[in-house]
């Protein structure tokens, strides 16, 4: 049995995707600086792709989350398990996501941003998610619509495995019952 039930998007089809974002942003952000700031985990791959495609001076940071959850959807309640180590005041913010699902994690970290005064922000996820979503978000940059289904690899995890598969799959559900040392 295959952790995967499909295969939604391929390697190449990423590739080409990420190359298009990196296109539009690097026009957007011409002239400017810019600093990206990756959601870790799951953004650690997208974001070391799209920024190969980015011809703008720029730099780099991180932020990881975790969302208290009570079963499959985030709550919201958003802890901070690394936070940003720059003075990002007057500076162009560019958070770059993996998926983007119910939107109250980016609803928060938009929140947390904007109270420190960056001089733009604006949001690129790679997957926008919005099935189960619970707030009105602006994603400027979108690198697919994804379909009301869990999915894995490209940096995206099954309990925290799977993140290095080349595309990005739907998750086999027959798997969801077994026991985590078997997969
Ligand atoms: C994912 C994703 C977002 C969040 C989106 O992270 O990277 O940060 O969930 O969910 P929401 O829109 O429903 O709030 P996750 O908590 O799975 O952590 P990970 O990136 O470390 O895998």
């Amino acid at each position: 049995m295959n952790i995967v039930k499909s295969v939604l998007f391929s390697p190449e089809v990423i590739a080409q995707r990420v190359k298009e974002l990196g296109a539009e942003i690097t026009s957007d952000y011409k002239d400017k600086e810019v600093l990206f700031l990756g959601i870790l985990k799951g953004a650690f791959l997208f974001m070391s792709d799209l920024c190969r495609y980015v011809d703008v001076k720029m730099e780099f940071d991180f932020m990881e989350v975790s969302s208290y959850s009570g079963g499959t959807y985030s709550t919201g309640q958003v802890r901070i398990l690394k936070d940003i180590d720059t003075n990002i005041e007057d500076k162009n913010i560019l958070i770059v996501e993996d998926i983007v699902d119910n939107g109250l994690t980016l609803d928060y970290l938009v929140n947390y941003i904007k109270v420190r005064q960056p001089r733009s922000l604006k949001i690129c996820a790679l997957l926008d998610k919005r099935a189960h979503r619970k707030v009105l978000l602006k994603i400027d940059y979108i690198g697919f619509d994804c379909p009301d289904e869990f999915v894995l690899g490209y940096g995206l995890d099954y309990g925290e495995f799977y993140r290095n598969l080349p595309f990005i799959g739907v998750l086999n559900e027959e798997f969801i019952s077994y026991p985590k040392n078997v997969l």
